[in-house]
């Protein structure tokens, strides 16, 4: 078989990937961060030995901003809804995916933000300067994608980044289509969030995903349940907020 829709997930995987699964699966696969059994905490470490190598992969200082989700389209909602309020502003591109663009579709719909999408000429390229002049006071974020997964076109994120911070805007870039082929380092293109699929050039298993959350983001969770820590509570705990030492 010739298989041609890497860009949806890649196929095949390498053979290390569907070994480790098997491993994983098969010998300590417990609850990771929920009990102190052995299993548990083998568990819990490898989680954290894999946000250590996803941040070393995107240069993120801080292994415990990557939050792990089932693909690029949950992060993509949880950094949209989790971060904009009602009077927001954004501007994304006409390149997106429809994973950024529906979600801004439906707040704009509901009258929470205001949008702008900055149109690309023929080849789908955008001018850098039209986002600039689309720049209002309540701006709050930019989205762009890292290359387009229509004509495969790589944006100019590093300049956005550059005009994103100049006017303190949250830059949020959709890495779906690039990240583990295309250099990537957040640090660099000065994003504020990036959301990563793992099931696609990062070569993994489908159902895995990541969202890097700047420490500059203040961000809510858009999913409340069991967190293995106060569940006395009947709220959720903001753990991004008690790891800044913001809510002990
Ligand atoms: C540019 C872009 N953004 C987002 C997504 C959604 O990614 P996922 O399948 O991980 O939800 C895709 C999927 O093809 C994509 O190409």
């Amino acid at each position: 078989m010739i298989y041609l829709d890497n860009a949806a997930t890649s196929y095949p995987k390498p053979q290390r990937v569907y070994d480790e699964m098997l491993f994983c699966m098969k010998e300590f696969c417990a609850n990771p961060g929920r009990s102190g059994h052995e299993m548990s905490m083998r568990s819990g470490r490898a989680v954290y030995e894999t946000r250590e190598i996803v941040s070393r992969f995107f240069n993120i200082e801080n292994p415990m901003r990557v939050v792990f989700t089932k693909n690029a389209t949950e992060a993509l909602n949880i950094a949209i809804n989790g971060v904009l309020k009602k009077g927001d502003h954004v501007i994304t591109t006409s390149m997106e995916h429809n994973s950024v663009l529906r979600p801004l579709k439906t707040l704009e719909r509901n009258n929470i933000i205001e949008l702008t999408i900055v149109w690309g000429n023929y080849f789908g390229e955008i001018d850098v300067t039209d986002i600039e002049r689309s720049i209002k006071k309540n701006t709050k974020m930019i989205i762009c994608s890292l290359s387009s997964n229509v004509n495969g076109i790589i944006m100019p994120i590093k300049d956005i980044g550059r005009i994103a911070e100049d006017n303190k805007i949250i830059f949020l870039v959709d890495a779906s289509q690039g990240a583990g082929s295309i250099r990537l380092d957040v640090q660099e293109i000065k994003a504020d969030m990036v959301a990563i699929p793992g099931h696609k050039d990062l070569l993994g298993p489908q159902g895995v995903g990541a969202l890097y959350v700047s420490e500059k983001v203040e961000i809510t969770p858009i999913m409340q349940g069991g967190t293995g820590s106060r569940s006395e509570s009947f709220y959720q705990r903001n753990f991004f907020r008690i790891f800044l030492k913001a809510e002990l």
